[in-house]
């Protein structure tokens, strides 16, 4: 793997140098540019704990049937717990929601003692006034490196709407007005 942090339009450089941890900081910073709404997924593991994540790898896979994905380190405190539950939930955050993206952000931390939240179906946290709620099964796990990817069956849903938090190169932003 090369990379350039030149502009598209420039000639390729040759970065045969590069060190592992230089590219992967390329890769990353790269993968940065693309712009993204900021989701918080949340289930319950197998002693009934809620838990939670920050997430902006969330997309869209299909209409019919309804598939949603997003993807999941190996190395989260809560990969057991999201690999294995039957359920999960998906809120899409609003612009004024960035204090509750930083919580879901931390490594283990207590993230259900400082928000509005009630339980769902099968048992499964749902965040008070979020833009978006997607309840989903898990459908199937399926390989990416170091990321597990997650395909989930939306069983319900909802918007509220409101203008959406969004993600871009390691920033939050707000939607430029219309
Ligand atoms: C904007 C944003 C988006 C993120 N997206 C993801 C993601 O898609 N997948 C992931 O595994 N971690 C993602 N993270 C990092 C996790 O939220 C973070 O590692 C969290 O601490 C994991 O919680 P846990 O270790 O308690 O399970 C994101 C963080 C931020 C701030």
């Amino acid at each position: 793997m090369t990379a350039s942090s030149k502009p598209a339009s420039s000639a390729t450089q040759t970065t045969a140098g590069d060190s592992p941890a230089e590219c992967s900081r390329a890769l990353r910073d790269t993968l940065g540019q693309f712009a993204t709404g900021v989701t918080v997924v949340t289930t319950v593991d197998s002693s009934g704990q809620p838990v939670g994540m920050t997430v902006n790898s969330f997309n869209s896979v299909s209409l019919d049937p309804a598939l949603i994905l997003w993807s999941i380190d190996k190395s989260a405190l809560s990969y057991s717990a999201f690999t294995e539950s039957e359920y999960f939930a998906v809120h899409i955050l609003k612009g004024d929601q960035q204090h509750v993206s930083n919580l879901f952000a931390g490594r283990g931390a207590d993230k259900f003692g400082q928000v509005k939240w009630h339980q769902g179906k099968g048992g499964v946290p749902q965040l008070d006034d979020c833009a978006a709620l997607f309840h989903c099964r898990r459908a199937q796990n399926i390989e990416g490196g170091d990321h597990t990817i997650l395909l989930g069956e939306v069983l319900e849903f909802s918007a509220t709407g409101g203008e959406p938090l969004i993600f871009h190169r390691g920033r939050y932003r707000a939607l430029a007005g219309e």
